[in-house]
């Protein structure tokens, strides 16, 4: 029997083409993930750092096979990360995609958010097994890229504007911090963000909080490694039930939208902090609505928030799953149920705005 497929009337072919190729240079830049992670941990990029080069020099430069040196330069000149010279045949790393590429220190450093993109990644599978049980993805779960990639994205960025910037904008906390003052940072992760305080704020002392003990034993680490193991205390709990009261500063780094239970965990900061004291909670940039955060960070965050932060938050009690985007009326909402009263945006980059929370 013969069949005939018909065109839907009013297809326009053009825009059909237009949406492929687009999407096909999405496929190049899903696996530009892997690439950048492979030139990172290679090697490539600091070798590139140091001036224009060829498949050979750099398999010779970094120990490496010459035939992946051949592909993945190429496949870098076609994303635009490095440029080709056709004449001489070398490939050069230019100087600004070196400070982005091979800067640890700098806010500007993505290797870490690279491997942070590709450790979620991995674990697609489970998010799609989790959304049709209806269940969630512990951050605990996850493997060392997905924790460790979050420690090298972040870091550079509470470098550069922690100090110098977010606490400044906090009403009378430097004063406070450098008088001696004491401070609770919950969901810390790797300490980054513990550790950068108590570098700066000698007469503070500091305890670091986080469910996954995995994360906090990486903590104590830095703080050792650091020089401030003196002054910082490191905790494994959940931010409903970190210990210590009194606190003069608490903090939250990105992680209020991972907990299950935001509302629970404000409650509990309410109960830990002094009656004069100050939350600073640091959230991803957002805006209040879908239509605010249609942009090329907020596509990051998005992304980020379905196959990473919402599953966490599922995975707990409670379950609130406030995902990356809540944007400051939802978060004000959150930390106002849990019983503080003022309320204040102080701070932003592109991908963190700051929130001052007081009693
Ligand atoms: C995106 S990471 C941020 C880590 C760190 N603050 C930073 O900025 O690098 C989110 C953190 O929240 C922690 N977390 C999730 N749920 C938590 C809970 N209920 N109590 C305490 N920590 C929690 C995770 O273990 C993870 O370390």
């Amino acid at each position: 029997m013969m069949t005939t497929v018909e065109e839907p009337v009013g297809l326009d072919v053009d825009t059909l083409m237009a949406f492929v190729l687009r999407a096909v240079d999405e496929v190049g830049a899903t696996l530009n993930a892997g690439l950048v992670v492979m030139g990172d941990e290679l090697g490539y990029y600091r070798a590139m750092a140091t001036g224009p080069t060829t498949p050979a020099r750099l398999a010779h430069d970094t120990g490496t096979a010459e035939t992946y040196a051949r592909e993945w330069l190429a496949a870098q000149a076609a994303g635009g990360f490095v440029a080709l010279d056709p004449v001489s045949g070398e490939y050069t790393l230019p100087p600004e995609h070196a400070v982005a590429l091979t800067d640890e220190q700098s806010p500007a450093f993505l290797p870490g958010l690279f491997q942070l993109a590709l450790g979620t990644l991995a674990d697609t599978g489970r998010v799609v097994g989790a959304a049709r049980a209806g269940g969630g993805l512990g951050w605990h779960e996850h493997g060392p890229d997905v924790h460790v990639g979050c420690e090298r994205f972040f870091r550079p960025s509470y470098h550069a504007h922690l100090v110098s910037e977010w606490l400044p904008a906090l009403d009378g906390v430097v004063e406070r911090l450098e008088r001696g003052a004491r401070v609770a940072d919950i969901g810390c992760g790797h300490g980054a963000s513990t550790v950068i305080m108590a570098q700066a704020f000698p007469a503070s002392t500091f305890v670091g909080s986080d469910y996954h003990a995995a994360s906090i034993a990486h903590a104590r680490r830095r703080a050792e490694e650091a020089g401030v193991a003196d002054r910082v205390d490191f905790e494994v709990a959940p931010a409903q039930e970190f210990g210590g009261s009194g606190f003069d500063l608490v903090t939250t780094f990105d992680a209020l939208h991972d907990m299950g239970d935001p509302v629970g965990a404000a409650r509990h900061v309410r109960s830990a902090i002094a009656d004069d004291g100050t939350w600073m909670v640091v959230e991803p940039m957002a805006g209040d609505s879908v239509h605010d955060n249609l942009t090329a960070v907020g596509r990051v965050y998005y992304g980020f928030s379905t196959l990473l932060c919402t599953p966490a938050s599922l995975s707990q009690d409670v379950g609130l799953a406030l995902g990356t985007q809540a944007g400051p009326a939802r978060l004000r909402d959150v930390v106002t149920t849990g019983g503080f009263t003022r309320f204040a945006q102080v701070a932003q980059t592109p991908f963190n705005q700051v929130l001052e929370v007081r009693p």
